[in-house]
C-alpha cells in the first residue's frame, strides 16, 4: 500500500492514572510474576514520560486518583469505553481489580458524563476498540460475548466480535492497534481462524505484525492519526509504520510491562461529544 503523503494528527483527550501504588502481587495474565521485583519509582518515571509525550503532541491529559491496594489501576484503558460522550463502565473478571470499575465510573459521573454501569464482564478499551464507526470487541479471556451486545446497545455502534486465543495477548489492545478511522495493525496469531478471516476481509491493507514485535507489546500503541507511541523495543513495528507515513515514537515502559501492559493500557481515550 502506498503511504499517504500527509498524515494529520487529531487532538485527543486522555484519562490516565499515576502508578503510585503499582506492584505485582498477584498474577492474572502470563506476564505477571509476583516473584519478580518491581521498581515503583521507575514505573512512575516511565509513566511520566508517556504523559509528557502526550502533552508535547498537543493532547489534553486528565488524571484519576489511584486507589491504594489496586496496583493495576494504572492501566486506565481498562476503566471505560467512551463514545460520543457516552461512558460504558467496566466490570472486571478478577476480584483483584473489582473496585476499579466504580472508581472510573464515578470519575465520569462526577463530570457530567452519561454513564452505564454494565451487567456483563467487560474490561473497557482493553477489549473494545473503535475503528471509524465500528466497535471491534475482543473475547476469550476477559470481556464476554454478552458484553459485546451490551456495548452495541449502549454505544449504538455496530460491533464485530473477535475471538482471542493466545493467553499472552489476553486483551484485544495487546493484539491490535487502531491507527486511523479505517486502518489497523494486528498480530494474526492472537486470533481464532474465523476472527482472522473477518479481520482480513474488513481490513485487507492492515499491517500484520510478527510474534516478536507483538511480544514486545508493539501493538499496545496509541495513534493520533499521525504519531504512534509504542514501546521502543518493538523496532519492526516502527519500521512498518514509517513505511506507511506514520511517525512512530518509542518509549521505555519496561516496569509497566511486568504487569502485562504498556502505552495503550495506560491511556484511556475520551471521545467527547464533539468527536475526537
Ligand atoms: N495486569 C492487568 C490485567 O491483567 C494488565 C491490564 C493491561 N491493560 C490493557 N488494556 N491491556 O488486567
Amino acid at each position: 500500500m502506498e503511504p499517504r503523503t500527509q498524515r494529520s494528527a487529531r487532538a485527543r483527550h486522555y484519562l490516565m492514572c499515576r502508578p503510585t501504588h503499582f506492584e505485582v502481587t498477584y498474577s492474572i495474565n502470563p506476564w505477571m510474576d509476583p516473584a519478580k521485583p518491581v521498581d515503583t519509582e521507575l514505573a512512575v518515571t516511565q509513566w511520566e514520560q508517556l504523559v509528557a509525550l502526550h502533552r508535547r503532541l498537543g493532547h489534553r491529559v486528565e488524571f484519576i486518583e489511584p486507589l491504594p491496594g489496586y496496583p493495576d489501576m494504572v492501566y486506565a484503558a481498562n476503566g471505560a469505553t467512551v463514545v460520543d460522550g457516552r461512558v460504558l463502565g467496566v466490570r472486571f473478571r478478577d476480584v483483584e481489580r473489582a473496585a476499579e470499575g466504580p472508581a472510573y465510573l464515578g470519575w465520569f459521573r462526577d463530570r457530567g458524563y452519561q454513564v452505564h454501569d454494565p451487567v456483563h464482564v467487560n474490561e473497557g478499551e482493553g477489549d473494545f476498540l473503535l475503528v471509524g464507526d465500528r466497535l471491534l470487541c475482543g473475547t476469550g479471556f476477559r470481556s464476554t460475548p454478552e458484553s459485546h451486545v451490551e456495548a452495541e446497545e449502549f454505544l449504538g455502534r455496530p460491533v464485530v466480535g473477535l475471538q482471542l486465543v493466545d493467553p499472552r495477548f489476553y486483551h484485544l489492545d495487546t493484539a491490535l492497534t487502531v491507527l486511523d478511522d479505517d486502518e489497523i495493525m494486528y498480530y494474526p496469531g492472537a486470533f481464532a481462524p474465523h476472527s482472522l478471516a473477518v479481520l482480513e476481509s474488513l481490513y485487507p491493507d492492515a499491517i500484520r505484525v510478527d510474534e516478536a514485535d507483538a511480544e514486545h507489546f508493539g501493538l499496545n500503541a496509541v495513534s493520533d492519526g499521525r504519531h504512534v507511541i509504542l514501546p521502543e523495543s518493538a523496532s519492526g513495528v516502527a519500521r512498518r509504520l514509517r513505511e506507511r507515513g506514520f511517525e512512530p515514537l518509542g518509549l521505555d515502559l519496561s516496569e509497566l510491562l511486568k504487569g502485562g501492559g504498556s502505552v495503550k493500557c495506560c491511556t484511556l481515550l475520551i471521545r467527547d461529544r464533539t468527536r475526537t
